[in-house]
């Protein structure tokens, strides 16, 4: 299929994107992740309550260096998809606040970006998921994305004011439960 832009632009896979940038806004700055990065966050995602509405339960150490590991190598050995992975840090302090990533994957021709977010209760409600969210999506489209999706549960009503702000829109298409946005 043909796609505006120039000819370098056709039939870019997802390995073949740019891995995670620092990325910086006026209060944050969006940090590629490390694994060393586990150890900091543990603490701040032992919380169930962050897992009301995307499953699972909050990892150990252990299990975040281990997934940390997975994510950091940045795409599966076969290239389909391109994993983009950042810690969320206010810029004032230097505190973590929270992770935003995206897997991005060729889907019939169009080089798709699947986002999501999240912010530490306690630092919930200040606009940093709106901020970091915003950061991350209007970097992915400088990077030859053709389209930003999420998968957001219709109740949470904070992800969904997200979605918005980042310029996506609802969708009919619904996904274990979570409705499909995109823009
Ligand atoms: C979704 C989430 C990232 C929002 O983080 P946040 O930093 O509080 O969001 P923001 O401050 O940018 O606010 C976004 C909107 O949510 C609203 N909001 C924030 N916290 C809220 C709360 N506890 N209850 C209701 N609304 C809330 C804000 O008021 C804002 O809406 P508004 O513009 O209408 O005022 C956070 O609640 C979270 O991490 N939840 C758990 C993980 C999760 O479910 N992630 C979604 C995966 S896609």
């Amino acid at each position: 299929m043909l796609r505006p832009g120039p000819p370098q632009a056709i039939g870019v896979p997802p390995w073949a994107l740019a891995g995670a940038q620092p990325l910086r806004s006026d209060r944050i700055v969006l940090e590629p992740l490390r694994v060393e990065h586990a150890e900091e966050m543990a603490p701040l995602l032992d919380d169930s309550t962050l897992h009301t509405f995307i499953g699972g339960k909050p990892a150990n150490v252990q299990e975040l260096r281990s997934r940390y590991a997975r994510q950091v190598i940045g795409s599966p050995p076969n290239g389909s998809q391109r994993w983009l992975n950042w810690i969320v840090r206010r810029r004032d302090d230097g505190q973590a606040v929270g992770f935003v990533q995206s897997t991005v994957s060729d889907q019939d021709g169009e080089l798709i970006a699947a986002v999501a977010w999240v912010v530490v209760a306690s630092q919930q409600g200040n606009g940093y998921a709106r901020e970091a969210a915003r950061l991350m999506a209007d970097w992915l489209r400088q990077q030859r994305v053709d389209r930003v999706v999420a998968y957001i549960n219709p109740g949470h009503h904070a992800s969904n004011t997200v979605a918005r702000w980042i310029g996506l829109t609802p969708t009919d298409t619904k996904v274990d439960d979570e409705v499909r946005w995109q823009g």
